[in-house]
């Protein structure tokens, strides 16, 4: 007779460990960085500033920020060879682009199974640098241009941007990117998250833990909720479409995207961080009518906040990289290259305390079959 267990599938409200890199209450939809509200960290702090935060545990002083940010520019460029490899798939997805060219990464970085914390701390801050070079590296080989080589003299948000264009942002929306990438940057045991765990309990190197991380962030229903909102927004395609879209959707059981969440039973409080940016980038540009399409949805969509479904971070952020004049299918990779930092702490904890993870799976197949020899088959 099978014992009784207990199944928690989706390991929903399973503690796994203990964590100092966020505290998120769903209930109220609360999120810190290290003990820090993530309001003040979107609207005073910058990435780098985050980045060291989350890597150090505490806000650095001017001249440790100088450090930090000595580091992440000298780290931006990738090996030739990595930007051949990159070559070799023009057609790839970008985020399996970066999967690649993060995993081809490893191959060159003298620490890559030096799982000490200082070293994984100091893989994570190229890493953090590295991303941004292999997306753009793509983006621009793919359109049959040249790389554009990073330069020193940007912060990292502008420093993307003007990789992925041409052009250097004007401030204003260098700063909408930056505090997109704050807002990216770490959100507790999420399934990427959980995932590089997963790889790093093995004592495995954190390479291959980002590399677990951006193939688990990838699904629409995880990352890939930017990409999918930014279509739907498409198909919709006026205001006054939208609520015959949800109902149609919805009544077959659809889900609608950039809503609802594993933990947050309230809005997402990064969200709000993103809402005024988009309205004002969409006006900004001429066209305020995304804007317009994405509140015609959450208003359609209000019915639904009795059962614990509210916007996300995702929703808005469609809508800004688009107005950005980003690809949508390197709004992904935007998300993997704000939380690498975040995945790179996990680790960090992961190997400071190390359990393997190895969790069960009831089995309810059939027992104690007898071998057949293949002729007596049928
Ligand atoms: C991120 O975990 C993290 O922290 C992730 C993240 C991070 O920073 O790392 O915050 C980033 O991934 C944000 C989420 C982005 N994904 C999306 O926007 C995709 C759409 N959202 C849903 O697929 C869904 O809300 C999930 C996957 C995000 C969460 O789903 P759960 O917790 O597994 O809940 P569920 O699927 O069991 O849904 C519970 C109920 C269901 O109704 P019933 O079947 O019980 O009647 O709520 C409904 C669902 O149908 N529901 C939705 C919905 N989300 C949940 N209905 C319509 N539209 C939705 N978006």
């Amino acid at each position: 007779m099978q014992k009784q267990v207990e199944l928690r599938r989706g390991l929903k409200d399973v503690y796994l460990d203990r964590t100092q890199a966020s505290f998120i209450d769903g209930a109220i939809g609360k999120l810190l960085y290290r003990g820090y509200s993530i309001h003040d960290l979107a609207e005073k702090s910058t990435f780098e500033e985050t980045v060291y935060l989350l890597l150090y545990g505490k806000l650095p002083t001017r001249s440790e920020l100088a450090v930090l940010d000595k580091q992440l520019k000298q780290s931006r460029d990738i090996p030739q060879e990595v930007i051949d490899i990159l070559r070799r798939q023009l057609k790839a997805h970008p985020m399996d682009a970066l999967r690649t060219g993060v995993s081809a990464l490893a191959g060159f970085d003298p620490e890559v199974i030096d799982n000490s914390a200082e070293a994984t701390i100091r893989k994570g801050i190229r890493l953090t640098s590295q991303s941004p070079t292999v997306v753009t590296t793509h983006a621009r080989l793919r359109e049959g241009k040249s790389p554009i080589p990073p330069r020193k003299d940007l912060g990292h948000a502008a420093n993307f941007l003007y990789m992925l264009t041409g052009k250097e942002p004007d401030p204003e929306e260098a700063r909408i990117m930056d505090v997109d990438f704050i807002l990216h940057a770490e959100h507790g045991a999420n399934a990427s998250a959980f995932a590089a765990r997963v790889t790093a309990s093995t004592l495995s190197d954190l390479h291959s833990a980002v590399v677990t991380g951006i193939g688990t962030l990838k699904g629409p229903l995880h990352g890939g909720a930017a990409e999918a909102v930014m279509k739907m927004a498409h198909d919709i395609g006026s205001p006054d479409k939208a609520q015959q879209y949800l109902d149609k959707l919805l009544s077959s059981g659809g889900r609608v995207m950039g809503f609802g969440h594993r933990v947050y039973k309230a809005e997402d409080p990064r969200a709000q961080h993103l809402r005024e940016r988009a309205r004002g980038l969409g006006e900004k540009r001429g066209h305020p009518e995304w804007f317009q399409i994405l509140e015609a949805v959450a208003k359609g969509m209000e019915r639904y906040q009795s059962r614990g479904i509210f916007v996300n971070v995702d929703f808005y952020a469609g809508a800004v990289y688009h107005l950005l004049g980003i690809p949508e299918d390197i709004f992904i990779p935007i998300f993997a290259i704000g939380r690498v930092p975040g995945w790179t702490l996990q680790v960090v904890e992961q190997f400071q305390d190390n359990q393997l993870i190895r969790p069960l799976l009831e089995y309810v197949g059939p027992m104690d079959v007898p071998y057949v020899p293949i002729d007596q088959r049928h």
